[in-house]
């Protein structure tokens, strides 16, 4: 029997992620303590050599940077069109008007033409999003934008990777990280900003500081997450048909709400919960200290997994001169992708559908957040084709053959 391999479920929890979790469920004291909070804070100003102010999310992060840099109506942001909503959503609580920009269809980043198109008099900001670790193209898009745009890159699938030894979320004004359960590292949910200029690393601690606690309830189902899906991860398949042992659980960690949700139901009509933005949980940035210390090693793994499916494949995702791309994940464009899938989901491996649709977001969404239909085709016609093949630390290299041979008879 092959083992089964999940892209999305805890994928980056090891022994000693769930015994620090265990101990942070029993010890509450440890678990709300501050200095958690400035321990992680204190390593990623290290690791960027620049200021890191954390808070509930990335999501949350980008809104305080939005408003920190004195964002106001009119103001126009650069966004991916292939990416999530809750980035956009942030933009437009702060009042910001998002602009969608394609993306080209082998690297997943900005399709640089398309982007000298959307720069107008308004454009203040610019999110840059490295897809899938691979990085953008940071001197060009500077080019482009101007010397006046704020640049803020999102490291959300590219945290450790750099150009010319120069690390991602240096380069711009600012960055955003999360640390949410399938990103680079995970501490369950949280993030952080870095920026650049102190002035606007001492509004944003200030702002961030007046900020309401994370909620302690949901911080502590939080911490039961890893534990729940290393119970479930190896019994998933077991049952018969349908009725499954992972079935079981994960209906039991809905009703349980172990889960969480990482999108509120309220983000889906642009709304902002009110509980956002908020300070980080402290025992949450306890789990995302454990990995960072861990983060070189992890990227070392997605890279050799990396380059076993660009041979098998023979598929390479073209690189700027430089880069050393991460690979979170593996995209592919595959025909007939509901197969894919499927057939993957045979073989016990469930795979990844970033950005399945424009914006990661329902098409009733798409109204809500600016998007118009067809004003990016690319991002359109990638969402319809791709799949995202796993490369996390539960991978080998023979698993990454073994899911290579069933995806390449579907290439585009
Ligand atoms: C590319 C990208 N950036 C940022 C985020 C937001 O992260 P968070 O869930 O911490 O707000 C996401 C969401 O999952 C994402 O896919």
């Amino acid at each position: 029997m092959s083992k089964s391999i999940f892209i999305a479920a805890s994928p980056n929890t090891e022994p000693d992620d769930l015994e620090l979790s265990w101990k942070l469920i029993k010890n509450k004291k440890q678990a709300d303590s501050l200095a958690n909070v400035e321990a992680l804070e204190l390593k990623l100003g290290e690791y960027f050599t620049r200021p890191a102010i954390c808070f509930d999310s990335a999501r949350s992060s980008f809104y305080s940077l939005l408003k920190a840099f004195g964002a106001k109506e009119g103001d126009e942001v650069l966004l991916p069109a292939f990416s999530c909503m809750v980035v956009a959503n942030a933009a437009i609580w702060a009042g910001v008007k998002p602009v969608y920009v394609d993306c080209d269809r082998e690297h997943f980043g900005y399709d640089l033409a398309n982007l000298r198109n959307k720069v107008t008099a308004a454009t203040k900001f610019i999110m840059v999003q490295h897809s899938f670790g691979s990085p953008e193209d940071m001197a060009q898009i500077r080019e482009i934008v101007g010397p006046e745009v704020i640049i803020i890159e999102d490291l959300a699938h590219a945290l450790g990777a750099s150009i010319a030894g120069e690390k991602l979320g240096t380069l711009g004004d600012a960055a955003i990280i999360t640390f949410g359960i399938e990103k680079v590292i995970s501490g369950v949910r949280g993030g952080s900003a870095i920026v650049k200029d102190a002035t606007i690393a001492k509004k944003l601690q200030d702002f961030r500081n007046s900020l309401p606690d994370f909620p302690k309830q949901k911080a502590r189902l939080a911490l039961w997450n890893p534990i729940f899906w290393s119970i479930i991860n190896p019994v998933y398949y077991l049952g018969i048909g349908k009725m499954t042992l992972g079935r079981l659980f994960v209906w039991l960690g809905h009703k349980l709400n172990i889960f969480g949700n990482m999108i509120e139901d309220c983000e889906y009509d642009v709304c902002k919960p009110e509980w956002l933005p908020a300070k980080p949980s402290p025992a949450l940035c306890l789990l995302a200290l454990n990995q960072l210390q861990k983060l070189a090693r992890f990227n070392n793994i997605r890279r050799c997994n990396a380059s076993v499916y660009q041979d098998e494949l023979g598929r390479v995702i073209p690189q700027i001169p430089n880069a050393k791309p991460i690979f979170l994940r593996f995209p592919v464009l595959v025909d007939n992708k509901v197969k894919v899938l499927q057939i993957l989901k045979n073989n016990r491996i469930v795979a990844g559908d970033w950005y399945k649709s424009i914006l990661f977001a329902p098409a009733k969404s798409l109204k809500k957040l600016g998007y118009i239909k067809g004003s990016c085709p690319n991002a359109e016609y990638c969402s319809a084709q791709i799949i995202n093949l796993p490369t996390h630390i539960h991978v080998s290299d023979i698993d990454a053959k073994r899911i290579a041979k069933l995806v390449k008879p579907f290439l585009l």
